[in-house]
């Protein structure tokens, strides 16, 4: 195993603060997205994987920075391949359309725009659209759906080109992108720079919330760098220039937080409810406290045994087991829990990029979905616990015919 090159993280990415406490140590981990051919096993990379609590603005953070161009200029992960996904898009588009009247002279900027799946809504609306995502092969796809995409890393320069050559953004999204900023302070400048003054700037990301309530330890990985609590993002975006104006809370990605903000104006709204709502929930949570963290550490150790276990007695039967969904998720949990393609046969994915390559660490083979209704496993893991409804749904026949399918969060379930 060969461990590479990474910054360590020493100080809080929003308050500078050194008070960090590290609750949780995955040890070497490869990239979670990194699916690799069989030639690509002898110089794959791992890294060290720790959280880390920052005890004055209780930003929870990765304890050390991959480069965001190994990370990301190739990617394989399309949303457009989930209609869970493709719905939250629509709700957020709808959303947005009604609360800005959008026209024909409006113009919408999605920054990780990946293959264009958000933005082919808006161009739906009838808006002009731009796309900015690094990842090449994703952007050539976005292009040939006719969405015009920049390719490379959104930051203050690329921010001023863009406005210098289409105008100001009266939409800026960002769903899934901001989690994976390092330099947030940066990003944030560069929105201002494209937003129209009286724009919005549309987030999502995953909620600290969820992945504490629910166990969520497979979301977390080095793509991901920062958890935000609806209180740490605040305390940014505050820094930044901007003041939320909504915070909702979404089923996607086990649950997620979209944060409508804008730039601060002389005359601030007084909050609404759910905002304040929600930072109580979060004091309630204890998502101030670094010993919820350790709590949360001590249960994910508790799960990776009690896993660990229910897959050893599947196999001393004697029975197949399959994966579903080779998520990055997948990755987190076969590595963590040390499982290989001695526990698990395969993982069955629709992702076309996907299909035929390895999972990063562990090398289990990733085939295409019909492959699991031909072999009919005694046991489905399914990997993609997010989609676990629209995959059951996919696979109910199997279950009918007597395969059973196991859910590994926020319990070891076996349905
Ligand atoms: P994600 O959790 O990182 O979004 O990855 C989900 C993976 O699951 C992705 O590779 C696509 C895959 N998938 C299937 O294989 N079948 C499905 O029906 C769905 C919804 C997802």
């Amino acid at each position: 195993m060969r461990i590479s090159e990474y910054k360590k993280v020493t100080k809080c990415r929003i308050c500078k603060s050194s008070r960090l406490y590290k609750f949780l140590d995955y040890g070497s981990m490869p990239l979670a997205n990194k699916f690799l051919e069989k030639s690509e096993f002898s110089d794959e990379k791992f890294y060290p994987l720790t959280c880390l609590f920052c005890k004055d603005c209780y930003l929870v953070q990765l304890g050390q920075v991959v480069s965001p161009k190994i990370l990301f200029e190739d990617y394989p992960y399309v949303p457009s391949g989930s209609g869970v996904l493709m719905n939250d898009f629509n709700n957020l588009a709808l959303e947005v359309d009604k609360r800005l009247n959008l026209s024909a002279s409006s113009f919408v900027v999605d920054i990780g725009s990946n293959d264009g799946s958000l933005l082919s809504i808006f161009k739906n609306l009838g808006v002009r659209v731009l796309g900015i995502d690094p990842a090449h092969n994703l952007a050539k796809v976005a292009k040939d759906h006719g969405i015009a995409t920049e390719v490379g890393l959104f930051n203050t320069k690329m921010a001023r080109e863009i406005h210098r050559k289409f105008g100001q953004a009266d939409l800026v999204c960002a769903t899934n992108v901001v989690a994976h900023v390092d330099d947030v302070f940066e990003f944030l400048e560069a929105v201002s720079i494209l937003l129209a003054q009286d724009g919005l700037f549309v987030c999502e990301f995953p909620y600290i919330l969820d992945l504490v309530i629910k166990n969520e330890f497979d979301t977390i990985y080095h793509e991901h760098l920062s958890y935000f609590s609806l209180g740490s993002w605040q305390r940014l975006i505050k820094e930044a220039g901007f003041e939320i104006i909504d915070a909702k809370r979404v089923q996607i990605h086990g649950g997620s937080l979209r944060i409508t903000n804008r730039l601060k104006k002389a005359e601030t709204k007084p909050a609404r409810r759910t905002i304040n709502y929600l930072l109580w929930l979060e004091k309630q949570h204890g998502l101030t406290e670094s010993e919820t963290f350790g709590y949360f550490s001590d249960r994910v150790l508790k799960l990776k045994d009690e896993f660990t276990r229910a897959i050893h007695e599947v196999k001393v039967r004697d029975k197949r087991i399959v994966g579903l969904g080779a998520a990055a998720k997948a990755s987190i949990v076969t590595n963590f829990f040390g499982l290989g393609p001695e526990a698990i046969d395969y993982i069955a994915d629709s992702t076309p990029f996907k299909i035929g390559k390895y999972t990063p660490g562990k090398h289990i083979p990733i085939y295409s979905e019909e492959k699991v209704f031909f072999d009919k496993p005694d046991y489905c893991l399914i990997f993609a616990w997010n989609f676990a409804d629209e995959i059951m749904r996919k696979y109910r026949k199997l279950r009918r015919k007597g395969t059973k399918f196991i859910v590994p969060i926020p319990e070891v379930k076996i349905i």
